[in-house]
């Protein structure tokens, strides 16, 4: 597990992705109704996708390595009088939940595994994600100006999400996410996988 230095860039202040809400593409495919069944949130850091998905009545567990992370996301849950379950998990690791979603998300977690780490990452989804589930990445894209760290190209989505793997890319596209420094988001992917 790679906690220990995740969990640090929660210790003063703001992380550069903790940005106080909902990132507006997570929001927009709720709205669309992308969302159902149990849901998680891989790598929710303090949980704002996750509690604005149980803020619209949807089952959500939300899994990070970052333990202070997660406490952030309970005050959060509790002062808001939601109900998200919050839980220390590897995100390389999910099949230890021994647990089941339709939908899983992933907002700013895969473009921080390495292409040695992806197989591994990509495998752990799918041992979690019920048949026909959906999943959603939103990551930082490598096309337009002033990418966000580790920008990722839609030809590696597309390399790790495959029928081998136990995916189909149903859409890759173009859309923002919201950072701390940057006024109007980075160019980001949005991908949309079916478990198959
Ligand atoms: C870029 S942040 C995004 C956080 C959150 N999804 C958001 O949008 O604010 C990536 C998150 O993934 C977590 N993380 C990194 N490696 C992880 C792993 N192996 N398992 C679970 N969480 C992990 C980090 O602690 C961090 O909170």
């Amino acid at each position: 597990m790679t906690g220990l230095p995740w969990d640090a860039s929660y210790h003063d202040g703001p992380a550069p992705w903790d940005v106080g809400r909902p990132q507006p593409a997570v929001a927009r495919l709720a709205a669309e109704g992308g969302f159902a069944g149990a849901v998680l949130d891989a790598g929710c850091g303090t949980g704002e996708n996750a509690l604005h998905l149980a803020s619209l009545g949807l089952s959500v567990l939300g899994v990070d390595v970052a333990e202070t992370a997660l406490a952030i996301a309970r005050a959060k849950a509790a002062e808001r009088g939601l109900e998200v379950e919050f839980a220390v998990a590897d995100a390389l690791q999910l099949e230890r939940m021994g647990r089941r979603f339709a939908t899983v998300l992933d907002c700013g977690l895969f473009h921080s595994f390495d292409g040695e780490e992806r197989p591994g990452y990509v495998a752990s989804l799918a041992s979690v994600t019920e048949r026909d589930g959906t999943l959603y990445v939103l990551c930082f894209s490598d096309v337009g100006p002033d990418p966000g760290p580790h920008p990722v190209s839609e030809e590696e989505l597309r390399a790790a999400f495959n029928p081998s793997s136990g995916w189909k890319v149903a859409a890759i596209e173009a859309d923002r996410v919201q950072t701390r420094f940057h006024d109007d988001g980075a160019p980001a992917w949005l991908a949309t996988i079916k478990r198959i």
